[in-house]
């Protein structure tokens, strides 16, 4: 089945398993993903905001517009990357996601992930990259790719996760701008690495 229908049955999927109803009861709708399925590229961010609950698309608020400028320098387009988030219905006043909400979702992101089969994840944040990476000290290992091994569909995977700031962070502090621009030139050298 095209990877587009199998994304689509996916989101289907979580809202007929109702996962985090609570979550899902006070959100607009549920954003489950942006761009395009064949991507070898994935960007997880942490939950929707406002804007991305009322347009049901991810990173499309201030945050999203740093990551467009950031793909942008890289020379990549939304169109050529996917972009989701662990928890896709928006929390309450844009609290932080609770571990049980992104525990609900880790088996549908898997799944997500499994059907695009990228070469690399680049994660939006601590709370993202420590979902692949346990250990991360953000700080330390910004930038950073690390090749980790998930079992996805019972089959084990390799891939490579890039641990990045989160682009809301840029935003209140001008200096994490320049870092994050600076840890995304790696993006295209990392597509050049075969799997
Ligand atoms: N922040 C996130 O983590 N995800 C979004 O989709 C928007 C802002």
């Amino acid at each position: 089945m095209a990877k587009a229908k199998q994304l689509e049955e996916l989101k289907a999927k979580i809202i007929e398993d109702k996962v985090t109803p609570e979550l899902a009861e006070q959100a607009a709708q549920l954003v489950f993903g942006d761009g395009s399925p064949d991507a070898e590229i994935v960007f997880i961010g942490e939950a929707p905001g406002k804007n991305e609950d009322l347009k049901g698309v991810p990173f499309v608020g201030a945050a999203g517009k740093f990551l467009d400028e950031m793909l942008d320098s890289a020379n990549l387009q939304r169109k050529d990357v996917y972009i989701t988030n662990i928890v896709k219905y928006r929390p309450p006043n844009n609290r932080d996601p609770e571990p049980d909400e992104k525990a609900a979702f880790w088996p549908y992101l898997l799944k997500q992930i499994a059907i695009i089969k990228p070469k690399i994840i680049a994660t939006l944040g601590r709370h993202s990259g420590q979902v692949f990476l346990p250990d991360l000290r953000i700080s330390a290992d910004h930038g950073q790719p690390k090749r980790i091994h998930v079992t996805m569909d019972g089959k084990e995977e390799s891939i490579i996760i890039l641990p990045l700031y989160h682009p809301a962070a840029a935003l209140y502090n001008g200096g994490l701008r320049q870092t994050l621009l600076e840890d995304f030139q790696s993006v295209p050298k990392l597509l050049g690495v075969s799997n």
